[in-house]
């Protein structure tokens, strides 16, 4: 989804706007430049975004129950590939009468949102993005405008004193002083004025059963429902930073216009600095690029968010397969090399904890970045973002660093050569972050510009990643 290519856009720097000749993202066929949003606060809230790094990304619904894909097994064109781990009927009114049904049986009565803000906080995360309610329409917060919610009497877990899941969340991430991204679903599946009769009977895809042009009236229905939800996050659930709308195909030319400038505008009277993310749109809704599942080839040099699955899916699935440490970290640190950020997505289990193999990555991740995040956290792209094996980053104060990716076969290995940045003159001093040596270097001769470290005695090189502060003679 994301490739980039070079066309003419336009880009802000420190207020300035400039027409330049850089990489753009690419969306299929609209290929529009990124639109920087007109309000100061805004804007200073995303450089705020750009220094966080690392979100702690989480799926959670009644697809969780059953370890299935979200939502899209309820589209019946999606069936081929989205039902494909689902032992079940085949008759697909009675698959989605039991799917919908599943909010009878949500109890995740071991969520606790303080612990996961305290293991994110601990574990080097920044912020958490939290699915309030994804395309099946089952809402985890106490809505107003339905009954297919966490808090309506139907499902068992409204007993619970947390049954308004996001507001736990929520409030126990700002207790952490975590950022807090409000995922919501743009289309609802279960809305009436969206797939009529909850699309039973109905070769359903992911667009409104009805023509919206030939019945407006429904459709301003769903508009406003649509708009009420996204208000009801906005004025009952404390400061959100970014509201990432999803499921861009909800958009006026494919006559799903939901009137989203009004919408964001109304967010804003409420919180004036709110981050809007309207996926798949090109406009200055859009305040955040979001590729999904890749890292773009290059820097880009405006706000950009790469969402990954730490394992295959984005909801739980009882029998799964995660990256590896080395994996995680090294996408992580390639991720913030070209100047962008990494949500970073677990599917919490039915019992509303996160899975053992998530905990461990994220642990390890948390003691990389405990040493190393003088490299990672408020840097910028620097000038050059890789050589081999090598990323660099840029501190807002000009320092410059330069992170090794090691290989498991790189043990051992005591001199490298570090490719430096001609632009920057000569190389002082490298300083290693993690235990603070100093190590002496030489300069290389040959092709490649740069100094070739010798690691001292004492030095211990890191299992998956090194960082170095490299100083310049100015
Ligand atoms: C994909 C999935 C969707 C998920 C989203 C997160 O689009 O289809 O279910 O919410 O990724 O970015």
């Amino acid at each position: 989804m994301a490739s980039t290519f070079r066309k003419l856009r336009v880009v802000w720097t420190a207020g300035a706007v400039l027409v330049c000749l850089l990489p753009a993202i690419s969306h299929g066929s609209d290929e529009v430049p990124y639109v920087p949003p007109k309000s100061p606060v805004v804007r200073e809230k995303l450089e705020w975004f750009r220094d966080q790094k690392l979100c702690l990304m989480m799926h959670f619904g009644v697809y969780s129950i059953l370890g299935i894909t979200e939502s899209w097994p309820l589209s019946t064109k999606d069936a081929f590939w989205a039902r494909t781990d689902i032992e079940w009927t085949k008759d697909d009114a009675e698959f989605k009468r039991q799917y919908f049904a599943l909010n009878k049986c949500f109890n995740p009565v071991r969520f606790n949102g303080s612990e996961i803000a305290k293991t994110a906080k601990r574990c080097g995360f920044r912020y958490v993005a939290f699915t309030t309610k994804h395309h099946d329409g089952f809402c985890l917060y106490d809505t107003k405008l339905t009954d297919y919610k966490t808090t309506a009497p139907e499902c068992p877990y409204s007993a619970n004193p947390n049954a308004d899941i996001v507001k736990n969340l929520f409030d126990a991430c700002r207790a952490e002083g975590l950022g807090i991204s409000a995922y919501f679903s743009k289309p609802d599946w279960h809305h009436d004025d969206f797939w009529e009769n909850c699309g039973i009977g109905t070769r359903t895809d992911r667009y409104p059963t009805y023509d919206t042009a030939k019945n407006p009236e429904k459709w301003a229905r769903f508009r406003e429902f649509a708009k009420g939800q996204i208000l009801e996050l906005v004025k009952g659930y404390g400061p959100i930073d970014i509201l990432w709308l999803d499921g861009g195909w909800v958009k006026p030319s494919k006559g799903c216009d939901l009137g989203m400038t009004d919408i964001i505008a109304a967010a804003r009277q409420i919180q004036p600095d709110l981050i809007s993310v309207d996926r798949g749109q090109r406009n200055e809704n859009m305040n955040i690029a979001t590729p999904e599942q890749t890292v773009p080839d290059e820097p880009l040099d405006y706000p950009w968010e790469s969402c990954i699955t730490m394992s295959d899916g984005w909801g739980y699935h009882y029998d799964d397969t995660y990256k590896s440490p080395r994996a995680l970290i090294h996408m992580l640190i390639d991720v913030v090399a070209k100047g962008g950020n990494l949500a970073l997505n677990v599917g919490p289990m039915p019992d509303g904890r996160l899975p053992r193999p998530a905990l461990d990555r994220m642990e390890t991740m948390g003691r990389w970045l405990a040493k190393n995040g003088e490299a990672i956290y408020g840097t910028r792209a620097a000038s050059v973002a890789s050589r081999g094996k090598w990323r660099f980053t840029r501190g807002k104060d000009g320092r410059v660093f330069a992170i090794r990716l090691w290989k498991e076969s790189d043990a051992g290995s005591v001199g490298v050569l570090l490719n430096v940045d001609a632009q920057q003159g000569d190389v002082v001093r490298v300083r290693h972050l993690a235990s603070g040596l100093d190590i002496p270097f030489v300069e290389s001769d040959g092709d490649t510009r740069g100094v070739i470290l010798t690691f001292p005695e004492g030095f211990v090189r890191d299992e998956y990643a090194d960082a170095f502060e490299v100083e310049y003679r100015k």
